[in-house]
This record gives C-alpha cells, sequence and structure tokens, in this order.
C-alpha cells in the first residue's frame, strides 16, 4: 500500500490528466444528486478484503459519483454562497496535501505556517486593526465564529469568579447567520436576537436591547456578535456604533464577516465596513469571496494572548512545542482544533502568484455582476427588485409567482444543466414572502448567464 511501483506512477498521471481538464474545464456539468439505492446501484461495493483497484475506484467516481455533486463552482451555481477558487490555489490544494504538513505548531509545520502568516498578515491589514492583532486558518466559518465566542467567554469568566457559575449570553440581530446560534448551543450560552426587520443592526437598537435587559441578563452578556454582509441579503450592520456601545458597555464586539470578509478589499464598498477596525474579533471565509478551495476560514483577534487563554491545549506529550527551542507562531493555541491542515497555504500561493491587485478587481467584479444583474431584473416587466443589490448580493421576485412556482423553477433549471438558483425568503409587510436570490462571487459568470436565468422565469 505504501510502495512505489508502476501504478503509483499511473494513478499519478491520471490524477493529474484529471485535475488538469477538470480545472480548465469553465462550464462543468451541474450535477445533480441521486438517491443513495441508485449511486449504489450504478457503482456496486466499493470496499472490498482485497480492494478494487485504483483505476476502477477512479473510473467510478468520474464517470458516476462526481456527476452526483453540483460543482460550486459553475458560472450559473449563484445559490447559497457559491465559491470560484482560483485555479492556482487549487494546484496548491494538492501541494498541501502532498507535502504532509502538520499545521498546529511551529516545531513541525514552520515553512507551511510562514506561509499561512503572509496571507494573514494581508487579510488582517484589510481590516485596519491594530499592530498586534492576529489571526489563524480555520475549517471554516463556524469554525471560526466558535474559536471567537469561546474566547470572549473566556475572557468574560476571567474577569469576574461570579461568572463562571452562569450561563453566557450573547446578543446579535436576527440577520445572523445559523451558524452563530448553532456555536451558541453548543457552548450551552444563551442567544438573544434583536429585531432588525430587514434593516441592519445599529448601536441605537443595540444600546435599547441593551438597556431592556434584566439585571442579571446584563451581568450575563458577554459578547455582541455584529454581521459585516448577512447571508441571505448582504447585509452590513453598523459597525462604528455597534462597536460604541461595546466599548461602552464593556462586552466583547465580534464581527461576523465570514461572507462579507472578500469586500473589505474593494474600495468600492470598504467604508460600508467603517468600524471593524475595533472589534475584538472577526471572522473571515476565505473559502467564500477570496477564491480558496473548500475548506478555509480565518479567525482574526485584536488580543491574541485572550484566544490564547482560552485555546492552548496542555498535554505532557505536547510540552516540547512550547520550548523555547521550538520557539514560533502556534496556531493550535488559537483556535478550537488541535491536529490541522495548513489551509492557510492554497491561499497564500494564490495571492503570491497573482498579487493582491487581482483579488480587488475579482471581488469588484462580483459586486458588478450584482447591479447588472438589478439593472437586467427592472428592465423585465415580470421580475421586481426587493431591495437594492447589497454586496454581491440580490434579492428579486417574479411577480405573481407562488412558494411552489419558486420551487419547481429551481428544480426544472437543476435537472436541465442551466442553473442553480434557490428560494429564499424575505419579510414583506411583516410576512414571510418567498423570493429569489442570486450571490456572485465567480467572476467567470457573465451577463449572458444572468440573462440565460431570468429569461427562465418569464
Ligand atoms: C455570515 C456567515 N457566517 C458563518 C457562516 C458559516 O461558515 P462555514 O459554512 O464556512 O462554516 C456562513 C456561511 O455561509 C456565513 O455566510
Amino acid at each position: 500500500m505504501h510502495s512505489i511501483d508502476m501504478d503509483l506512477v499511473e494513478m499519478t498521471l491520471d490524477v493529474m490528466k484529471y485535475t488538469i481538464e477538470r480545472i480548465s474545464n469553465v462550464t462543468p456539468e451541474l450535477g445533480a444528486p441521486k438517491k443513495e439505492e441508485e449511486l449504489f446501484a450504478m457503482v456496486g461495493e466499493t470496499i472490498t478484503p482485497s480492494g478494487i483497484g485504483g483505476e476502477t475506484a477512479f473510473k467510478l467516481f468520474k464517470d458516476v459519483l462526481v456527476k452526483a455533486t453540483v460543482p460550486i463552482d459553475h458560472p450559473r451555481h449563484l445559490a447559497f454562497v457559491p465559491a470560484a477558487p482560483t485555479r492556482a490555489a487549487i494546484m496548491f490544494d494538492l501541494v498541501t496535501s502532498a507535502s504532509s504538513i502538520h499545521g498546529a505548531y511551529w516545531m513541525e509545520g514552520a515553512g507551511g505556517i510562514f506561509c499561512e502568516n503572509q496571507a494573514m498578515k494581508w487579510l488582517v491589514s484589510l481590516t485596519g486593526l491594530p499592530k498586534d492583532a492576529f489571526g489563524v486558518f480555520t475549517s471554516g466559518g463556524t469554525a471560526a465564529n466558535l474559536s471567537a465566542l469561546v474566547a470572549a467567554r473566556e475572557d468574560w469568566r476571567s474577569r469576574d469568579e461570579k461568572h463562571k457559575a452562569v450561563k453566557g449570553l450573547l446578543l446579535t440581530s436576527d440577520g445572523a447567520h445559523s451558524s452563530i446560534q448553532a456555536m451558541a448551543k453548543v457552548m450551552d450560552t444563551d442567544l438573544e436576537m434583536v429585531l432588525c426587520n430587514g434593516e441592519n443592526l445599529t448601536g441605537a437598537e443595540l444600546s435599547k436591547t441593551i438597556a431592556n435587559l434584566s439585571k442579571e441578563d446584563r451581568e450575563r452578556l458577554f459578547a455582541v456578535v455584529a454581521t459585516g454582509g448577512t447571508t441571505n441579503a448582504g447585509i452590513i450592520d453598523q459597525l462604528d456604533t455597534i462597536a460604541e456601545i461595546c466599548e461602552k458597555e464593556n462586552v466583547w464586539f465580534h464581527v461576523d464577516c465570514a461572507y462579507g470578509g472578500g469586500a473589505l478589499a474593494a474600495p468600492s464598498v470598504r467604508h460600508l465596513f467603517n468600524g471593524i477596525e475595533k472589534a475584538d474579533s472577526i471572522t473571515i471565509d476565505p473559502h467564500k469571496w477570496l477564491f480558496s478551495p473548500y475548506d478555509c476560514g480565518a479567525v482574526i483577534y485584536k488580543d491574541m494572548e485572550l484566544a490564547k487563554n482560552a485555546h492552548s491545549q496542555k498535554g505532557s506529550y505536547l510540552e516540547i512545542f512550547k520550548d523555547d527551542g521550538a520557539h514560533g507562531f502556534n496556531p493550535a493555541d488559537y483556535q478550537i482544533q488541535l491536529t490541522r491542515r495548513i489551509r492557510g497555504m492554497p491561499l497564500w500561493f494564490s495571492l503570491a502568484m497573482h498579487g493582491t491587485e487581482k483579488y480587488r478587481d475579482s471581488i469588484e467584479r462580483g459586486i458588478e455582476l450584482a447591479k447588472i444583474a438589478a439593472n437586467k431584473i427592472k428592465e423585465r416587466d415580470y421580475l421586481e427588485l426587493v431591495r437594492p443589490a447589497s454586496l454581491s448580493v440580490v434579492l428579486y421576485r417574479r411577480i405573481g409567482w407562488t412558494p411552489d412556482q419558486y420551487r419547481d423553477w429551481t428544480y426544472k433549471n437543476h435537472r436541465e444543466g442551466i442553473a442553480l438558483v434557490t428560494p429564499t425568503k424575505w419579510k414583506t409587510n411583516g410576512e414571510d414572502e418567498t423570493i429569489s436570490r442570486f450571490c456572485f462571487i465567480n467572476p467567470d459568470t457573465t451577463e449572458a448567464d444572468i440573462d440565460l436565468i431570468l429569461d427562465t422565469m418569464r
């Protein structure tokens, strides 16, 4: 199994051939899922005592299994938050795997961690946080949010013995991503949502909510989570006024920019994030709008020591990593994971190869595509914009359609390999309305792609 022979050479060539073909195909087949029984009927049992052989397994993957997946980088995949990793980043993901680097401690991963830290330095510079702020790459936005909020809670507990015996409380807006609610559950923390009715959370609303908390709840409040680009609508909370309230109330200020973080590099919208430089922690997902392959999130802290106090693991077999002889930056100290893939390396290589200006331009293109789509919607009498495009998200309605019609249209377009665009909900006059949503990430998406999709709603 570990020997180096002709089979290995052939497999390497097959893998490289597949990879080159796949990454140079800008319109891969828009695959669709099949039932597990159907897939089993097509491929049979693949795990056997003597193995089915690499050639057979790879053929099953290429001919059957990959076709039951939706390529996230398809230019007409505009659902959820899609992705469009650069070809350089994908190639370097292969290099990352081949290099077998343990990304937890400098002693083992120095050269790789150096690469990650170069990319991180650029990310931190986009936020405007003070000099000593820094961060680490995580498996995604959920893990980054959890890491940041655990650091916040530990800091709050360390400041008063009484806090150790009570459940903490988080405040966020109803536009926050579902991972905030999910991670509050993981942390056994209470979460209260400020209802914003489709607007952004402001310092004034936050202040009012805090003033209405009972004395006990005010004691339990340890962090506020603002969103820098809501997933559903691209809305950016009023970060500067929220920062002021957090400072006044002495609570941790976390900004979840998992989706919108890429836009920090876009001069046309950077001002919308003013106030982010006052955050205690920030989440940004390079696997969303910074063109990294899955999976790659990032958590950034104003004060790295607070993150270290919360996350640094201790164990007799880990002591050597903390010794002066092994001195260096240890990513394991700043987030929830110990053993970790050095997942910032593909981003580093792509950034180093292309430079930050190409990143800026590709992100601006996503914002421009959203504006172009909004104009095309306005030009069609059977469509209506629900709200102005925000970052790269466009919400619009097909006049007269019921929720079932949106659903049937989604399935039909997917089945026919035209596009994956899914419905969402929006509060209209206090009622949930089913509408359609675009999220642009991929600079390969064309105006003709947008026309093609909108025309199928006629
Ligand atoms: C604002 C926001 N936060 C957090 C997440 C969760 O990130 P991940 O899916 O990388 O865990 C998402 C994902 O879409 C998001 O948009």
